[in-house]
């Protein structure tokens, strides 16, 4: 990381993600974190589903705890973590949701199991059991029995428009390159950090 860093984040990210993509178990997973309003924050994983000019997008249930909160703050952290690689790239924004043909067109790639199960799942709601979560995949199934399978409207997509990047590369005797990249008018603003 001493040679080699852009002027743009974007790209420095996308050489990141293509080394993931070969070297590392689950390039797409990312951990996102939000926030109620008063602060408490909350974190989980997602897939990473699409990565571009816009921003770094999710689908997830509209109805979740996550989606409750990004209604409420729309602002999230994203943590990628590509541990055979040791890096870590962190990124902070605004969230705005994505089209809704963009989450169909997304939806529509999904396997007809998962898309079923995401009509099934009230998800982060509680439920008595895994029964009553095994009936009401049924139900989807009965629902759409032999036809389509369409977008449920409590399903979507968020994107995260980043603000500031974080790339973290594991160094020798614990000195790590960091280096953050923060939004500055129509571009960025580079420095090193310590680690
Ligand atoms: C590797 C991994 C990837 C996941 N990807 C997603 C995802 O893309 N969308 C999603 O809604 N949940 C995904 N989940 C489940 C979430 O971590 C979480 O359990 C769920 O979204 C409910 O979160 P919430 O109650 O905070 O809203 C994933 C879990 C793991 C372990």
């Amino acid at each position: 990381m001493h040679n080699g860093l852009d002027e743009d984040p974007l790209a420095l990210f996308r050489r990141w993600y293509e080394d993931a993509e070969a070297g590392s178990a689950a390039p797409e997973a990312a951990a996102l974190a939000t926030a109620t309003p008063d602060g408490r924050p909350s974190v989980r994983m997602v897939l990473v589903k699409r990565v571009d000019e816009r921003g770094f997008a999710y689908h997830t249930n509209l109805e979740s705890r996550k989606g409750g909160e990004l209604a409420a703050n729309p602002r999230a952290a994203l943590l990628f973590h590509w541990r055979e690689l040791g890096r870590q790239v962190r990124i902070e924004g605004a969230v705005e949701r994505v089209s809704e043909a963009e989450a169909d067109e997304y939806f529509r790639t999904r396997p007809r199991e998962s898309r079923l199960a995401a009509w099934a799942s009230p998800q982060s709601r509680p439920v008595a059991d895994r029964a009553e979560l095994d009936g009401l995949y049924r139900q989807a199934e009965a629902r759409f029995a032999g036809g389509d399978v369409p977008l449920p409207p409590h399903w979507g997509g968020f994107r995260v428009v980043p603000d500031v990047y974080e790339f973290w590369q594991h160094g020798e005797n614990r000195l790590h390159d960091r280096v953050r990249y923060g939004r500055d008018g129509n571009g960025w603003r580079r420095e090193r950090l310590a680690p």
